[in-house]
């Protein structure tokens, strides 16, 4: 979501006439879109602003923003004033749209000598702004919001205190955009919201559009042939949206089901409202619609009060699943949660331990599943050539696995046929096939 936000940034500067720099030390005009949801991104970014503060001394025409979900929350805004204050911009996520007139009240303000610093945070959102430009990362595949905000309140996540309560995009909006791609090249789509499942959209008539009845729509597409989601919450995936992965072509065999914990105690104490029970049934019934679904997952590793046991039921689980790959986590103790009041916090050198043993799990089963595509050939969406080797490309299969192949000729933004010869942990390695 935050990388889209940056698209959008992007595409509204380059309508005023700004062009993306490769080197941040070329930008006149620098951009922090900063993530609040684990404790590392805001190390990350306080240590970011403090090397920038001599460039910033030497450089008065330089103009540093920063925005992102960071921002939503008071005490970071209080922190950039009181360390920081020469930081020229900062706005939230709620009125990301408002940049390019930030920046034209900044310019001004410095053109009449009155070096003004502007802070702008919307505590909501007002409404959905519709029609936002993007400069897109890659031509032929493109990411879109289809909701905002979440309403699940996960005892640790900060996500719905920084975005908000749920709000969806109406779906006559959200064809019109996947259009307008598919007339500017875009073959695939990936619909993004912080649980998609509970997208609930409305029609102009006043028919309510479930998730659903949405990839039904997108799927109607001419020029749209893969389309993806991100991210869904294991409590709310239906039927209906499993039963596309067997009827719905265009609806890529891949999933990411975040599970967070195999352990029923942990997953009540996180709030998530399914047992590992229920999650294994999902599981069971997506491999039934679809035998070849690859699977991705997130886990959290050391919520308060997880103990070896619970732990040990999060290993058996991942063993018990063999996800594709999993994104995995320490937890993060963030400002304002319920789970930061919890008193039985795990000491560091305990969560570190089962972290390295979980990812060792992991990659080992992630390695085996690669290895299995070994001789196989895959319809891969080439998203453009390596930076290291000319004749190396990369690009996704149908279930989101990396390939890099060899290939003489560029195939960007096309659909080729790739041979695999080596199926490494993260990625695969092939040949083109010539048609
Ligand atoms: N600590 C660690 N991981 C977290 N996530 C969200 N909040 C936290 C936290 N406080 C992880 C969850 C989520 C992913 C996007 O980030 O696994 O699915
Ligand atoms: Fe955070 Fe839970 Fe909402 Fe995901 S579903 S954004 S983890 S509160």
């Amino acid at each position: 979501m935050n990388e889209h936000d940056s698209e959008i940034m992007a595409g509204m500067l380059e309508e005023i006439g700004y062009e993306r720099k490769e080197r941040r030390q070329d930008a006149e005009v620098l951009i922090i879109n900063t993530c609040s949801v684990r404790e590392n991104a805001d190390k990350r970014f306080f240590g970011t602003l403090g090397q920038l503060k001599h460039r910033h001394e030497d450089d008065p025409d330089l103009i540093v923003c920063v925005c992102g979900c960071m921002m939503q929350q008071k005490h970071v805004v209080d922190t950039i004033d009181q360390k920081y204050p020469w930081v020229d911009i900062v706005f939230g996520t709620n009125n990301m749209h408002r940049l390019p007139h930030l920046l034209n009240d900044l310019l001004q303000s410095r053109e009449n000598g009155e070096e003004k610093p502007e802070r702008e945070i919307w505590d909501k959102a007002e409404g959905i702004i519709e029609g936002l430009p993007s400069e897109r990362l890659f031509r032929c595949k493109a990411l879109v919001n289809i909701m905002y905000g979440c309403n699940n309140f996960c005892t640790y996540c900060i996500v719905p205190y920084t975005r908000g309560r749920e709000r969806s995009r109406s779906p006559e909006e959200i064809l019109k955009e996947i259009c307008a791609l598919a007339e500017d090249g875009v073959r695939e789509v990936m619909l993004l919201g912080q649980n998609v499942n509970s997208y609930s959209g409305e029609w102009p008539c006043g028919r309510k559009c479930d998730f659903a009845g949405l990839i039904r729509e997108i799927a109607e597409i001419d020029g749209i042939e893969r389309i993806r989601f991100m991210t869904s919450h294991p409590k709310d995936i239906s039927d209906d949206l499993i039963s596309l992965f067997r009827t719905c072509p265009k609806l890529c065999k891949n999933i990411h089901l975040p599970v967070q914990a195999g352990s029923d105690d942990v997953l009540k104490r996180m709030n998530r409202h399914y047992t590992r029970d229920m999650y294994l049934e999902e599981i069971r019934k997506l491999r039934e619609a679809a035998p070849d679904i690859t699977i991705s997952t997130d886990i959290i590793v050391g919520f308060p009060g997880e103990t070896e046991e619970d732990f040990q039921k999060t290993l058996d689980l991942v063993n018990e699943v063999r996800y594709d790959s999993a994104f995995t986590f320490l937890y993060s103790k963030r400002r304002g949660t319920p789970a930061e009041k919890y008193d039985d916090q795990i000491a560091d050198e305990v969560m570190h331990e089962r972290f390295d043993r979980l990812v060792d799990a992991i990659d080992t089963i992630s390695a085996e599943k690669n290895k299995a595509y070994e001789g196989r050939v895959e319809r891969v969406l080439v998203e453009g050539p390596s930076k290291r080797d000319k004749r190396t490309y990369a690009g996704r299969t149908d279930g989101f696995k990396l390939v890099n192949f060899t290939a003489d000729e560029d195939h960007t933004g096309e659909f080729v046929n790739v041979r695999i010869t080596k199926g490494r942990t993260f990625s695969l390695e092939g040949d083109l096939v010539e048609e």
